[in-house]
């Protein structure tokens, strides 16, 4: 009985293991990247010229280099993504809001919600400490 025990423990403990390891670390230039640049990269870009006029990242938010996503935007600055705390994270935020918020991202009407797929796994990269890797984005 003692041996079933443990070798049931050790199974239980094996599995653990392997469901973390497949589970692994978010990378964010593989799995989020394409995310923004599908839903928000559109009005969350450095300044370019587009058609002859100037687009300005909106709300002074560029979400194209760690450094801008980290440095945020016009309104919260510094709170875009704190590592750690998806819940203090307005990139997450935003992307949860309602549709008929005004701060909801992307705007209502102006492109499709975040699949809530999507949404966990940003949650899961901010709670994990938001690391770019080695991406570094548009200087
Ligand atoms: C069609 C344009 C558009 C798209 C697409 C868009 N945004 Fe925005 N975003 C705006 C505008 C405009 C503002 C300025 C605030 C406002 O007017 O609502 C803004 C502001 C923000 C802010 C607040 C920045 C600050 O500190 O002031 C965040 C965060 C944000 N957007 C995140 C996102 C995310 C994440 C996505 C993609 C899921 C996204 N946005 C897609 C237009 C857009």
């Amino acid at each position: 009985m003692k041996t079933h025990l443990t070798l049931a423990a050790i199974v239980a403990a094996f599995s653990v293991n392997t469901a973390s390891a497949q589970d692994g670390a978010v990378d964010f230039e593989k799995q989020i990247l394409p995310v923004l640049k599908e839903s928000c990269f559109k009005c969350h870009e450095k300044e370019h010229e587009e058609n002859g006029k100037i687009k300005k990242p909106k709300g002074g938010l560029r979400l194209d280099s760690a450094a801008a996503i980290l440095k945020g935007g016009k309104e919260y600055p510094d709170e875009n993504v704190v590592a750690g705390k998806p819940d203090a994270s307005w990139l997450l935020k935003t992307m949860a809001l309602p549709e008929s918020d005004d701060l909801a991202m992307p705007p209502e009407g102006k492109g499709d919600r975040v699949s809530a797929a999507n949404q966990a796994l940003i949650k899961k990269w901010i709670e994990s400490g938001a690391s770019f890797g080695a991406w570094k984005g548009v200087e």
